[in-house]
């Protein structure tokens, strides 16, 4: 068990400054850079494909912002947004200029798992990988990212990271706002830290890999304290935390409340009014905004204090500080909303019914499981690639029911087409757990019915206490590619708490 002096002890060995709570003026942020929106590519428009090039690129975050090292897909840092239409066959291309191997795992995306681009996928340097992606399920956001073994953090955090909407004409037909890059806006979100030389700092130093990568500096697709300009009526904003570590809790800074229309696999049966929203890394959740007052708003997100046992044990206060001294896991705003009266107003009003989705039945589980997310708290302990243990340490480190994650081996096998109940827990702090290759409906958390916008299909559930999923098992995963099944703090994954499961 990890106390407090031993945090304490691990924070001053670690030259931690600054753990007292400091805040962050927003006047710091001028949030006059205009929102980049990253170039849609439409697959159906391409004839049924699209290709990514995996590359190391030189980046700028914001107009004082020195250009940088970074990765990106088919641009300096992130990548397009792809277009799929559901019952599309689509071919793809993912070429690796990269100097090291990666993967590109389609996140949210129902494909076979040798479609599905996990670590067991390695595009080599000067390497291409040729999928074909057969889309066949409900319209919703998705995103795609660098899922290499032992490198996912890093390389995400340099920026391979890119949105997916999957399409299969549902908002056309309630009227949602979509016009992309108007009144539909995708919002990467995540938090960043750099080094005194403006690089960006990725470190994986005990603290790190206990709290996961968390950085000082919010970033909204790519850039620091932007701005978009928005129609007076109802825009769609399309929310990815593509952060490493951090849960974002958003509001609006005159705390107006909007509609969370979608989480991660797709729209909610009605619309949930919602005024603050925790959204996990990897979550997504589709809000819609009604700008028609004309005022001026700042996306916010709260400090990601920490609860429970690390809380109380003060690990969610044991955050890093950068070269600003900031700590790496404060409020801050992502980007202000300008209401430009001059654009069209296509949206005024969100259906009360969206979809028509069956309450879980939980009667169709063949099976039970249980899952035990843990991490090895002790600040010494082993991670990939170190060769001492250290004092403490002896134990699994980031695990899975007690197993740091094996390549070799197969944890679950699920009956293809079947539905099982996981009901998983997390160690010592929340953990967004994520499966590959299926869709889940939350059944419970805490032994309670989750909360509206927490209640239709999601890939991805922030875990503490018991929570029950129920998975529909869709897709093909055979011994020598399996799915994955881990903690999306991607320093955890990288650290082990991971698992593998094929279906039978
Ligand atoms: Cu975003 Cu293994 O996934
Ligand atoms: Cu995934
Ligand atoms: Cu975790």
């Amino acid at each position: 068990m990890l106390t407090r002096r031993d945090l304490l002890a691990g924070a001053a060995a670690l030259g931690v400054a600054g753990m007292a709570w400091s805040g962050r003026a927003l006047g710091e942020t001028a949030f006059n850079l205009p929102l980049p929106i990253p170039e849609l590519v439409d697959a159906r428009r391409q004839g049924g494909a699209f290709s990514l090039v995996a590359a190391e690129g030189r980046h700028s975050f914001g107009p004082d912002r020195p250009e940088i090292a970074t990765y990106g897909y088919s641009s300096p840092y992130l990548g397009p947004v792809i277009k799929l239409h559901s019952g599309d066959s689509v071919e793809v291309s993912v070429e690796n200029r990269l100097s090291m191997s990666t993967t590109s795992h389609w996140h949210g995306l129902l494909v076979p798992s040798w479609a599905d681009g996990g670590p067991h996928d390695p595009i080599l340097p000067g390497a291409a990988w040729r999928p074909v992606l057969d889309i066949d399920q409900p319209e919703a956001t998705a995103w795609y990212h660098a899922h290499a073994h032992n490198d996912t953090g890093r390389q995400v955090y340099m920026g391979l990271a890119g949105m997916m909407i999957i399409e299969d004409g549902t908002g056309e037909r309630l009227g949602l706002p979509r016009t992309y890059g108007v009144d539909d806006l995708p919002l990467i979100l995540q938090d960043r830290m750099f080094e005194r030389n403006g690089e960006l700092m990725f470190r994986t130093f005990p603290n790190e890999r206990i709290m996961g990568m968390r950085g000082d500096t919010l970033v909204t697709n790519g850039v620091v304290g932007p701005y978009a300009r928005v129609p007076a009526g109802l825009v769609r904003l399309r929310l990815l935390n593509a952060a490493n570590a951090r849960n974002f809790h958003l509001f609006f800074s005159d705390h107006r409340s909007f509609k969370v229309i979608a989480s991660d696999g797709g729209y909610l049966p009605a619309p949930v009014p919602m005024a603050h929203l925790t959204i996990a890394p990897s979550e997504r959740f589709e809000i819609v905004v009604d700008f028609s007052d004309g005022g001026e708003v700042l996306l916010e997100t709260l400090e990601d204090h920490i609860e429970g046992e690390a809380g109380a044990q003060g690990m969610g206060r044991l955050t890093s500080t950068g070269p600003t001294g900031l700590p790496s896991n404060g409020p801050g705003a992502f980007l202000r909303f300008e209401v430009d009266p001059a654009l069209p107003v296509a949206s005024t009003r969100v259906p009360d019914t969206l979809v028509t989705l069956a309450a879980p039945d939980a009667g169709r589980a063949a099976l039970r499981r249980t899952l035990a997310l843990e991490m090895w708290p002790g600040l010494s302990g082993r991670v990939p690639g170190e060769t001492s243990a250290g004092g403490r340490g002896s134990g699994p480190g980031m695990s899975i029911n007690g197993k740091r994650f094996d390549m070799h081996r197969v944890d679950f096998t699920p009956a293809l087409g079947s539905t099982e109940i996981w009901e998983v827990t997390g160690s010592h702090m929340p953990h967004p757990f994520h499966i590959h290759g299926a869709l889940f409906r939350v059944l419970s958390i805490d032994g309670a019915p989750p909360p509206a916008h927490l209640a239709g299909y999601k890939d991805t559930a922030l875990v503490h206490g018991p929570t029950e999923l129920l998975i529909d098992f869709t897709q093909p995963a055979t011994h020598h590619l399996p799915f994955m099944i881990h903690c999306h703090i991607l320093d955890h994954e990288d650290g082990g708490m991971m698992g593998q499961y094929m279906t039978v």
